[in-house]
């Protein structure tokens, strides 16, 4: 064979196998780690970790170390927390593009489960003046699913309003800041809008129907026929049921749709997209192994140059800011938490597995016993 086809030829090679170990590796599940030893004269706690990839029966309820506030820290007694699909894609490791992210090849990099949290607080480390020991709180922070959580005073952690339960202060961090960010930040969305949302009973959809009506936008929400009541209750203007109508086939032209579940092609919904208009991908049904809603994402990413509308995707992050903006709508019953069910905290198992059916109308909570 001739020198310069042989260097091509190599370097196809070396891809391949180059492709064939990374699906390998990333695909790669470890075996479940033992609980490391926890010191005899240290408090300790309850708490929900997983040591491993799998489905909800390889979590475990551990006694894990009771935390204590470094400077600028604060110790939270959980109250309630709730269980977002995060939750179960971290469980999983699935897609296994996010091993690569930082949830850890092999095996989890951080054992500890569950973000969203509400409770009381217990106490307070050195230079903290925001909080005091028995505040009520709400707020976002890995290892919600445990009796205590630790939080830095300066991030994602606001006083609870007291018109606001614990369940209902759980329920909003993920599911709203997602919503509010992209309605506001993705899809600038203003008042007189007209704003789709693809998905709109589960948690995001059910604060995102809501929060589009609080920008003064005229809200058609997409759902199951089960759901219509549900997200008519909340204050969608039109509902679809995509049971029985195709989104992608009606008369009107959207300026944001904001999507949950991307369930049409991408040339389908420009069809319905006015000119200008803005399609933002916050998840998908897409439940590929290797890339899942990432694959959607790249679509989006390659299509958008090629339209005159937008098309794009977002990844919520929880401010402190955002939180803030909705503690006031919560206390002013701007918005309120739809609560599909409440499981004990010793029933986390089998809230994430409900979650994972993709079915929860609105937020699941899990309530400390
Ligand atoms: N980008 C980000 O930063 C970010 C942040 C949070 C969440 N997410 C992602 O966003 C997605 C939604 O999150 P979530 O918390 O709202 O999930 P969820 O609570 O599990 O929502 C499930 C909802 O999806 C609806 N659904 C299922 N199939 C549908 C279809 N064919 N058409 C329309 N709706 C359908 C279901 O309604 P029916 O039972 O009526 O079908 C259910 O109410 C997830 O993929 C999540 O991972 C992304």
């Amino acid at each position: 064979m001739k020198k310069r086809y042989k260097i091509p030829l190599w370097i196809v090679g070396v891809l391949v196998v180059g492709v064939i170990a990374l699906r390998f590796v990333i695909s790669h599940d470890s075996p479940c780690e033992a609980a490391p030893a926890l010191a005899a004269d240290k408090p300790t706690m309850k708490g929900w970790v997983h040591r491993c990839y799998g489905g909800p029966e390889s979590v475990t309820y551990e006694d894990l170390e009771k935390p204590v506030p470094a400077d600028g820290e604060v110790i939270v007694k959980v109250r309630a927390a709730s269980v977002n699909p995060l939750d179960w894609h971290y469980m999983r490791g699935k897609p296994y593009v996010m091993r690569l992210m930082g949830s850890g090849v092999g095996k989890p990099t951080d054992p500890f489960l569950g973000v969203d949290f509400a409770g009381v607080v217990e106490s307070v480390g050195k230079s903290v003046t925001r909080f005091k020991p028995g505040d009520e709180v709400f707020g976002g922070r890995s290892g919600s699913f445990s009796e205590y959580v630790r939080v830095k005073a300066s991030r994602n952690i606001v006083v609870k309003p007291l018109n606001v339960s614990f369940e209902e202060a759980a329920a909003a961090p993920v599911a709203a800041i997602t919503a509010l960010q992209a309605l506001r930040d993705s899809g600038r969305v203003k008042a007189g809008d007209k704003v789709l949302i693809n998905g709109a009973s589960g948690g995001v959809g059910t604060y995102g129907v809501q929060i589009a009506k609080a920008l003064g936008a005229e809200v058609t929400a997409v759902c199951s026929g089960r759901n219509v009541d549900l997200v008519k209750s909340l204050g969608a203007d039109h509902v679809i049921d995509y049971t029985k109508e195709n989104l992608t086939q009606g008369s009107t032209r959207y300026d944001v749709i904001v999507d949950n579940v991307v369930t049409h092609d991408l040339g389908d919904y420009g069809k319905v997209l006015s000119e200008g208009g803005r399609f933002v991908i916050v998840g998908s049904l897409n439940d590929g192994a290797y890339l899942g809603p990432v694959a959607d994402v790249i679509e989006a990413a390659a299509y958008d140059p090629f339209v005159s509308q937008s098309f794009g995707f977002m990844t919520s992050e929880m401010k402190p800011e955002d939180l803030a903006t909705l503690r006031d709508m919560l206390a002013e019953g701007t918005i309120e938490s739809a609560i599909d069910r409440t499981y004990k905290m010793s029933e986390v198992p089998e809230a994430l597995r409900y979650v994972e059916t993709g079915r929860a109308r609105g937020k699941v909570v899990v309530v400390m016993e």
